[in-house]
């Protein structure tokens, strides 16, 4: 990876760490989970509200955690709004590889929200830090099930 791109991750990474999208409470969430990262202690609630068809129409955290965490966690807010639940799993799976050093399960279905997320791929050669950007997504795993607490153990 060139040190340009490397700055332009660093730098998408500490904007939504900064000013991170969607950190608010839905009111009228019909599904919300928490999720602990045990080895730091940090927590968040992802919320979101699903309508009949399936389709997420809303979906925001809430809690605090380090840049990455946070920054991972606005980013799929705004990569899984206007997805169905089904699709927000597999984009759960397909993110949780690319962390991992994995495969993406789904190919190219899921390209451009794949291309956003790289920013965080580097998390793969951090174990550590792989919890950290993937806390937000097991929860939202946790809230799709309506399992309301989920930790990245
Ligand atoms: Fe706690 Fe990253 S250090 S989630």
């Amino acid at each position: 990876m060139s040190d340009d791109l490397r700055d332009l991750y660093q730098e998408v990474i500490l904007d939504h760490g900064r000013h991170p999208r969607n950190r608010r409470m839905i009111e009228d969430a019909n599904h919300f989970a928490h999720g602990e990262n045990p080895l730091c202690g940090d927590q968040l609630t992802v919320f979101l509200k699903v309508g009949p068809d399936g389709v997420i129409k809303d979906v925001s955290f809430e809690g605090r955690g380090c840049a990455i965490s946070t920054a991972s966690a606005s980013l799929m807010t705004e990569v899984i709004v206007g997805k169905t639940e089904a699709e927000a799993q597999k984009l759960f799976e397909d993110f949780h590889a690319m962390a991992t050093g994995g495969e993406a399960h789904s190919g190219d279905e899921f390209e451009d929200e794949i291309d956003r997320l790289t920013v965080l791929a580097g998390v793969r050669d951090y174990p550590v830090r792989v919890k950290c950007a993937t806390l937000a997504w097991h929860t939202l795993a946790a809230a799709i099930k309506d399992e309301q607490k989920v930790t990245t153990e």
